[in-house]
């Protein structure tokens, strides 16, 4: 039985990786040669690593393993995401009870038959953009032209927030994400959006509309079971959580379909819609787009696959690792679309798992299969090794794809 001492030099984690497309090959290695392993983080702090699908899960599942970023040893992403964390966070890094209740007031929000009902909003967003690109002129940069005014577009509209200041929300919500960024910047960034939300949540505490923030309003707050600043918190976690993973998904999405024109075509060309929605799962597990693993810290002492964690110990569960392990995927590092089954925890697992994957689903189904038969002919409009991708943000992407058709 291994115990608690961390070796003379862990390796440095998040390691580089050495192909935009594939996993830090130290990563791989690890996940081979020492599946739960010390690492040492940019604070010097030495937490748990666990890379493989059964572990991961087995830690996401274990209520003796807290996501409370405030506890000691919290294995933080960086000093910018510490700083930011100076105030009341929000359920993600919640416990049960807490996090149950919390979660519980927005569940039926985002159930599959409810999400549905966003389905022509996502739709004529998707046409509508579509159509501006078709409009304008070659090169298009499809982040921003597509990628992201898609998913910002839609959780606008649910939540209640003017679209007409997207601008604003998705640089604050960079600024504030940014893992090499100033952290006093982050936590600036994380102010000013969180005192853009409270001026529209006390505007909608006075008059809620048919929006999310608005019936949180005349569910929970009115009833004295939510304050201000947690609606706050939660209308802030949903604004960033809702638009830079989606667009991110988008974006890489179809870059990788780029790079397998075959799996593309059959997206475009398949009568049936569950073509595109096995392609979804696929292109969520193979990307893992949440990169900085799901942060974890012991409030018991654990033994997991023959080591020691002890209480207090922090614990970082690798799901782009445990998505590409081939003990549960074969041939892990390859783009199958056909891929089943694909149980993938790029969502995560346990009581934190995606409350908002239903809607995901919904626009990276439609926004994939709408895309390649708008434009069969999409193609890359510069080299790809002129690509640059968001190694510093805790959801991974290409920065911008110029395409052209
Ligand atoms: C492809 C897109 C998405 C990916 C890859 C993704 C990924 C994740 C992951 C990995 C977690 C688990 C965090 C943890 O265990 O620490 C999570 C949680 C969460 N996600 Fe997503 N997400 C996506 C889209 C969305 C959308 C569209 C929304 C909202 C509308 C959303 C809202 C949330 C919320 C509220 C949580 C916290 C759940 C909880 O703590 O109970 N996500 N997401």
């Amino acid at each position: 039985m291994t115990t608690s001492p961390a070796p003379a030099s862990p390796p440095a984690y998040p390691m580089a990786r050495t192909c935009p497309y594939g996993l830090p090959p130290d990563l791989s290695r690890l996940r081979e040669e020492e599946p739960i392993t010390r690492v040492r983080l940019w604070d010097g702090s030495t937490p748990w690593l666990v890379t493989r699908y059964d572990d991961v899960r087995a830690v996401l599942a274990d209520p003796r393993f807290s996501a409370d970023a405030g506890r000691p040893g919290y294995p933080a992403r960086g000093p910018s995401s510490r700083a930011r964390r100076q105030g009341p966070g929000s359920f993600i890094t919640m416990d049960p009870p807490e996090h149950t209740r919390h979660r519980r007031m927005l569940i039926r929000e985002f159930t599959v038959r409810r999400t549905e009902t966003l389905r022509p909003v996502v739709e004529e967003t998707v046409e509508r953009l579509l159509s501006g690109m078709a409009a304008g002129g070659q090169p298009v940069d499809l982040v921003q032209a597509f990628a992201l005014p898609l998913p910002s577009t839609v959780i606008c509209h649910l939540l209640g927030v003017p679209y007409a200041d997207h601008a604003f929300f998705e640089e604050q919500s960079r600024r504030m994400l940014d893992l090499q960024g100033d952290p006093s910047a982050a936590a600036d960034a994380a102010r000013t959006l969180a005192a853009y939300l409270r001026d529209l949540v006390v505007a909608k505490a006075a008059a809620p509309g048919d929006d999310l923030i608005g019936r949180l309003v005349l569910r929970h707050v009115r009833t004295g079971e939510l304050t201000l600043r947690e609606t706050v918190a939660t209308a802030m976690l949903l604004l960033v959580a809702g638009h830079e993973t989606t667009a991110n998904m988008i974006g890489l999405g179809v870059l990788t379909l780029l790079r397998h024109p075959e799996q593309a075509a059959e997206i475009r060309d398949a009568d049936d819609p569950a073509v595109a929605d096995a392609a979804v799962e696929e292109l969520l597990r193979l990307l893992t787009v949440a990169h900085t693993g799901r942060r974890r810290v012991a409030v018991e002492d654990v033994e997991l696959g023959g080591v020691t964690i002890r209480a207090g110990e922090g614990v970082i569960a690798a799901a782009d690792a445990a998505n590409r392990d081939p003990a549960v995927f074969a041939v892990p590092d390859e783009l199958d679309i056909h891929r089943a089954p694909n149980h993938h925890v790029a969502f995560g697992f346990g009581v934190h798992q995606c409350l908002g994957q239903p809607l995901a689903r919904l626009e990276l189904r439609i926004a994939y299969r709408a895309l390649f038969r708008r434009f069969p002919s999409l193609r890359l409009a510069v080299p790809d090794d002129r690509l640059s991708f968001l190694h510093t943000m805790p959801i991974y992407g290409v920065r911008s794809l110029p395409v052209t058709w």
